[in-house]
């Protein structure tokens, strides 16, 4: 029987890397930086951002954001899953702790990814967001990604930009 322990195990010890993650490899381990973020509907604000990459020998990499808003307390976090495929193509899935879950798509290419929502599906009383793009690159140790989202009746538009270096 497997145990509980390496079912949650997410980063060591570190089996093989699965072949079809390799071209997700450059991702894996921590990262950690600072950001912005504006909506129309808030107040603009700066947060610090720590993210982790994992893998478990399996096809897929996982994914873990925790922030923080400048007086230090926690503010949004969210955990997924991405699954590379072929011609460039990934995909990603994402739940956040306020009711949502995402699906996405989008190309990798150069380290540079550009994901889009195919659906977003809330709980009831979750905030509403019909639209999210995701803008990501690695550049070596630097990631920088920006975020955009159409929510609570508002358009597409800019909500989050950040810049995160290996820890
Ligand atoms: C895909 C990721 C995200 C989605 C879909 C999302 C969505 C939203 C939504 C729907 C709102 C409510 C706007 C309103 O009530 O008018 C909001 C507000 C906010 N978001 Fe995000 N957000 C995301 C990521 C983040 C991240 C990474 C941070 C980093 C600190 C953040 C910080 C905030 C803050 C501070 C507010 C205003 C206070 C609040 O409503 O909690 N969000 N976000």
């Amino acid at each position: 029987m497997t145990s509980v322990t390496s079912q949650t195990r997410l980063v060591t010890p570190a089996p093989p890397l699965h072949p079809d993650v390799e071209v997700l490899a450059f991702l894996l381990g921590e990262w950690r930086g600072e950001g912005r973020g504006a909506y129309p509907t808030i107040e603009d604000f700066d947060y610090r951002d720590e993210v982790v990459f994992g893998h478990v020998g399996k096809p897929f990499v996982s994914y873990a954001q925790h922030t923080w808003l400048a007086d230090g307390s926690p503010s949004h976090t969210e955990v997924g899953y991405l699954r590379a495929q072929p011609e460039d193509r990934v995909e990603l899935v994402v739940a956040q702790p306020g009711g949502r879950v995402e699906v996405e798509e989008g190309t990798l290419r150069s380290g540079h990814f550009e994901l889009a929502s195919l659906a977003v599906a809330h709980t009831g009383s979750a905030k509403e967001v019909t639209e999210i793009r995701r803008l990501i690159d690695v550049d070596g140790d630097v990631l920088r990604y920006e975020l955009e989202m159409g929510a609570v009746g508002q358009p597409r538009q800019f909500h989050l930009e950040a810049e995160l270096h290996r820890a």
